[in-house]
């Protein structure tokens, strides 16, 4: 019990006097704003996450762009384009009026299912396109969204 118990104490607090914030108070502090700032980082990381799902504009899959670039060849190209700048009977979807903020994936297919009363262009109205299921659809919708996205026609500003 040689050990001078109090020693280091004492000596802390005379330090502490002349300089409140230094030694571990201001280590501290840095954890502290570490913590924080960590935590904003990770917080934005999750929201933007969360909007990239909901636009599904996250990471696609090469084989469903390709599978529905040929759904969408072989039933909405001859209106909207093979490479989607429109025909003189529809409307090209590189356009920022169909971003996905103002035409979202669920107007694509009520588009095909119901067809579409003209209220953008003077085409006149889209028919009902048959024989394509909500999941062909969505598959459109992956392809057209990929060529928006390297177009740079991610939102409606
Ligand atoms: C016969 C021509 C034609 C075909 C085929 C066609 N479209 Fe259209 N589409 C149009 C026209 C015309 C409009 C109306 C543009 C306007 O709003 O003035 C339109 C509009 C749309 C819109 C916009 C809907 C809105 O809410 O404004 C979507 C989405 C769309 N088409 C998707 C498709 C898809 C997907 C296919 C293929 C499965 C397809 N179209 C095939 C002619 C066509």
């Amino acid at each position: 019990m040689a050990r001078p118990k109090n020693r280091p104490r004492a000596r802390r607090r005379s330090t502490g006097a002349t300089s409140p914030a230094s030694g571990s108070g201001r280590k501290w502090l840095w954890i502290l704003g570490s913590v924080i700032v960590g935590g904003g980082v990770i917080a934005l990381g999750l929201l933007s996450g969360s909007q990239s799902q909901t636009t599904s504009a996250g990471v696609r899959d090469p084989v469903e762009i390709a599978r529905g670039a040929e759904i969408y060849s072989a039933n909405c190209a001859v209106c909207h384009g093979t490479d989607l700048e429109g025909t003189g009977t529809g409307p090209p979807f590189l356009n920022v009026i169909y971003a996905p903020n103002r035409h979202a994936d669920e107007a694509f297919q009520r588009a095909v299912l119901g067809g579409v009363v003209p209220h953008h262009w003077d085409y006149g109205k889209m028919a009902p396109v048959d024989g394509l299921d909500r999941s062909e659809v969505a598959l459109i919708v992956e392809f057209v969204r990929s060529q928006q996205e390297a177009a740079g026609i991610i939102r409606d500003p």
